[in-house]
């Protein structure tokens, strides 16, 4: 069983956003996905509920009651939803399965001051010393030429950590979650760019390169 988490301490960057979505990818390629929320906010659990019967099920497993206690057998991938504020012990313990760890960054300073302190942090985990699980940074909500969006783009390629995809922000991920769909099930009209910009993401995501 193949475990993906989506995780930064700073809130608001994305995590259920790209946790979501990268549910919806897999689910639509066929996989058999559940999605662990770790968060009380239930973002996730909220969306699968608004997932019409048409579209590929996705097994929601509340993470924050029962850890992945519930997780189907027959589960091939689990994406996890981690909470903001995730510290210490509290983190060490969220990622004691995780394989691969998606960072979502937000262009704005506060966002990636507390991105570079939690980075650091999340380096520290024993599990990431031993280089059990992969980490990668994505960019979120970027808009073309902006200043900060440069800033980010450059802290991002600076650090040591790979950075794999930058995802422009749009109503389509709005559009998406209200319909308990994502980007991927939305028309190609509409979200052949949102397309062209994960693809980076799901290539890492498939390959070994992801994987410990
Ligand atoms: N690329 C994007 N384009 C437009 N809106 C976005 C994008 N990514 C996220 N959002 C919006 O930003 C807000 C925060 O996103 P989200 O809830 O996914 O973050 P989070 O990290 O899970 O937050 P929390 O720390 O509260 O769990 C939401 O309203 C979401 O719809
Ligand atoms: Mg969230």
């Amino acid at each position: 069983m193949r475990h993906i988490m989506v995780l930064n301490a700073k809130g608001g960057c994305g995590k259920s956003t790209l946790a979501t979505n990268i549910a919806s990818y897999f689910a639509t390629e066929g996989a058999n996905v559940a999605l662990a929320d770790y968060d009380p906010q239930r973002s996730s659990l909220d969306w699968i509920d608004r997932r019409p019967a048409n579209r590929p099920e996705i097994h929601g497993v509340s993470a924050y009651e029962g850890g992945l206690r519930h997780v189907p057998r027959s589960a091939d991938i689990v994406v996890s939803d981690a909470p903001a504020r995730s510290h210490g012990p509290e983190l060490t313990d969220l990622v004691r399965h995780a394989e691969t760890i998606v960072v979502p960054v937000l262009p704005s300073t506060i966002d990636m001051q507390a991105t570079a302190n939690f980075l650091k942090e999340l380096k520290s985990v024993g599990r990431i010393e031993r280089k059990q699980a992969k980490i990668a940074t994505v960019a979120n909500r970027v808009r073309d030429n902006t200043l900060i969006w440069d800033e980010l783009d450059e802290y991002l390629s600076k650090t040591r950590v790979p950075y794999i995809a930058a995802l422009r922000e749009a109503q389509n991920y709005i559009r998406a979650y209200t319909r308990g769909i994502g980007i991927f099930e939305l028309p190609e009209y509409l979200a052949w760019p949102d397309w062209e910009e994960w693809e980076p993401l799901t290539d890492w995501l498939r390959t070994k390169r992801s994987q410990p």
